[in-house]
C-alpha cells in the first residue's frame, strides 16, 4: 500500500536552548533549511516511532546536528546515533546533542562503505529500529543512495523503518519548475548530483529487502518517504 499525505507547513519554533552556551555555541553550525524542516519532519517521525523501550535510530549524514537535537527529547525511549562523513561537522553535531542522554557521540560514517566498519563495529546486522537520512540523496552521487539502501537492508531489523527526506523525481518528471531549476543547479556543481527518481530508488530498495510504504508531501516541494524492511 502506498499513501501520499500532506504535511502542512507548520510554525517554526526556534529553540533558544540551542543558542544558550557561548563556548558550545561557537562550535555549533546552524543550517536555515534544517531549522525550517525539523518540525514538519518530527510530525512524520511521531507517526512511525513506537512507544516501546530500547529502540535505536541511526542518522546518516547528520550535517550540523540540528535534527537529532530537535528530535531526541521527544523520544526518550530511543537511543540516537548521529553520523557524518565530513569530519569537520562532528564537532557541531556533538555540540548540538551532548546535553541529551539518549544521543550517542557522533560517528564517522561514509554510507558508500560497508556498515561492518562503521563506528568501530558499533552497528550489527538486523539491530536497528530506524535509519534516517535527510537531504543527502540529491546532493551526492548515486553511489550514496546505493550504499544507503544496501546498508539499511543489512542493519534494519525486520519491520524496521528507513526515512528519507528531500526533493525527488517521479516517473522521470521533476516538478514544480523551482525543483527543475534546483536539479540543474546541483548538476552544474557536480554532474553526479541531482534529484533521483523515486521509481529507481524503489528498485534499489526492493533489491535490498525494503519496500516503499508511504510518501508524505512536505513543505517546499519536498517529500518524506517511508521504507520498511521486510
Ligand atoms: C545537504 S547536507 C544535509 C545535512 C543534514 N542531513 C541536513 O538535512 O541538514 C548533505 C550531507 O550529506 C553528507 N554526505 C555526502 N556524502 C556522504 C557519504 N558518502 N556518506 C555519508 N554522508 C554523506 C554530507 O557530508 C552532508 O553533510
Amino acid at each position: 500500500m502506498q499513501l501520499i499525505r500532506q504535511i502542512r507547513n507548520m510554525n517554526i519554533i526556534q529553540s533558544a536552548a540551542t543558542h544558550r552556551s557561548s563556548s558550545v555555541a561557537a562550535r555549533k553550525l546552524f543550517y536555515p533549511s534544517a531549522d525550517r524542516n525539523k518540525e514538519p519532519i518530527l510530525s512524520v517521525l511521531r507517526e512511525y516511532i513506537r512507544s516501546g523501550s530500547n529502540q535505536n535510530f541511526l542518522e546518516i549524514s547528520s550535517g550540523s546536528g540540528q535534527h537529532i537535537a530537535h528530535f531526541a527529547p521527544y523520544f526518550p525511549q530511543v537511543t540516537f546515533y548521529p553520523s557524518e562523513v565530513d569530519t569537520d561537522l562532528l564537532g557541531s553535531i556533538a555540540a548540538h546533542t551532548k546535553e541529551f542522554s539518549n544521543v550517542q557521540v557522533p560517528v564517522l560514517v561514509d554510507v558508500t562503505t560497508n556498515c561492518d566498519c562503521w563506528g568501530d563495529k558499533t552497528f550489527l546486522e538486523n539491530s536497528l529500529d530506524y535509519i534516517y537520512n535527510c537531504n543527502m540523496i540529491h546532493i551526492s552521487p548515486l553511489a550514496c543512495s546505493i550504499g544507503l539502501f544496501k546498508n539499511a537492508g543489512k542493519l534494519l531489523k525486520q519491520n524496521g523503518i528507513l526515512f528519507t527526506y528531500g526533493p525527488y523525481k517521479i516517473d522521470g518528471i521533476i516538478s514544480p519548475e523551482s525543483n527543475v531549476r534546483f536539479d540543474e543547479s546541483l548538476k552544474a556543481r557536480n554532474p553526479e548530483w541531482g534529484l533521483k527518481d523515486i521509481r529507481d530508488l524503489e528498485k534499489l530498495a526492493n533489491e535490498n529487502g525494503l519496500h516503499l510504504i508511504e510518501i508524505f508531501d512536505m513543505p517546499a516541494n519536498n517529500k518524506t518517504i517511508i521504507w520498511k524492511r521486510e
